[in-house]
């Protein structure tokens, strides 16, 4: 994963020597969002319970770099584990979460603490620990299921999942911290981010994970619903770029909601067919699943807030991504 040399020196300047914090570094986004901190110069603690992760991509980071790469095994909601990562951090990326939509239906009281207590926490030890400023990973699925497309941050929020009310209730919280305590915080909306890295295995694996498994191995295809449903598949290079921005951006942030996305839409129908083509299968076989609670129909970001305050533009296109990802997955599954 690349970014464009101009972004990197801007991004140097603000990241090198700077001590930060990663909630659920270990996990698919912040693996890469680490990588791409370490080669900025920056010392990175993470903090991940490894309860969606292995710790395999963040140790071998640790060997390259034992001086900047330091790693707490435990929950966001354990306060001493928590104050021991964010200790002395002036940037705090919080990511860890309980990602799962299909999950959050089933179990929502585990969901509301680790998305919604932890974040308080987070921001509680943050404001502790006199850091500069949080920046939230927070999601599209706020939108739920309006038929206003594209998605504006000005729309009301209409969560539909308790994963979605979760994430919905750390953007409130990130904006009363600003306002009550003064803590520059800002929450990035990601749009179905996918990449190398993202797990295929569980049950509950995002869709380009899930099919580049399956071509990969000559197995059908699963499409919940008709498969007439679209998404804004973003690349990973760019939720990191995101990232990567809002933590640096001078401006003053003070909670805002931005959508990251590409501003570009894809039925997962014509997403399986562009991989299957990509991977050299002309007929794949597609079996169709009952659509899953929770589940909206139509996706797509409207950019422009993110583009204005912290110069947010995509970097990689939804082809370039796959090709990369399936590329990845080629590797990974040979090598296993
Ligand atoms: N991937 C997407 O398409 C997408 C879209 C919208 C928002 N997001 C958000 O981005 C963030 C990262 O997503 P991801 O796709 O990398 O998911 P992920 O599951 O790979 O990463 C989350 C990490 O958090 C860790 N974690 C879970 N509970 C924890 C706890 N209590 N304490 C410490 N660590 C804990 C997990 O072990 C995992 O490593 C999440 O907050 C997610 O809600 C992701």
């Amino acid at each position: 994963m690349k970014l464009p040399a101009d972004a990197v020196n801007r991004l140097r300047t603000f990241y090198e020597g700077r001590s930060v914090c990663v909630t659920g570094g270990a996990g698919f986004i912040g693996g890469h969002l680490l990588d791409a901190l370490v080669s900025l110069g920056a010392s990175v603690a993470v903090i991940d319970d490894l309860s969606n992760s292995t710790v395999e991509h963040v140790a071998e980071l640790m060997d390259l770099e034992p001086e900047r790469v330091r790693f707490v095994h435990g929950s966001i909601l354990d306060p001493v584990a928590l104050s021991s990562a964010v200790a002395s951090s002036g940037t705090v990326f919080h990511l860890a979460a309980q990602g799962s939509v299909p999950r959050s239906v089933e179990d929502p009281d585990r969901t509301w603490a680790v998305n919604a207590t932890g974040t308080l926490r987070v921001l509680e030890t943050a404001r502790a620990a006199r850091a500069e400023r949080v920046i939230f990973a927070a999601s599209s699925s706020a939108y739920g299921d309006q038929p206003t497309l594209p998605k504006v941050e000005t729309q009301p929020a209409q969560p539909l999942s308790p994963y979605a009310a979760s994430k919905l209730a750390g953007e409130e919280l990130l904006f009363t911290w600003a306002q009550c305590y003064g803590l520059s915080t800002v929450s990035l909306r990601f749009f179905n981010i996918f990449g190398p890295r993202q797990s295929p295995d569980s049950a509950y694996a995002a869709v380009v994970a899930a099919f580049g498994k399956r071509l990969i191995n000559g197995e059908a295809l699963a499409i919940f619903g008709d498969g007439e449903q679209t998404r804004d598949m973003t690349f990973v290079s760019n939720a990191v770029l995101a990232l990567l921005l809002g933590g640096a951006s001078g401006k003053p942030l003070k909670g805002e909601v931005l959508n990251i996305g590409t501003g570009r839409r894809v039925t997962v129908l014509d997403l399986a067919h562009a991989m299957a083509r990509a991977c050299g299968v002309t007929n794949p076989v597609i079996k169709h699943a009952p659509v899953r609670a929770g589940d909206v129909k139509h996706s797509i970001a409207d950019i422009s807030r993110a583009r204005d305050l912290i110069g947010y533009n995509p970097v990689a296109t939804l082809e370039e991504g796959l090709g990369e990802t399936l590329e990845w997955f080629r590797k990974s599954l040979v090598k296993a």
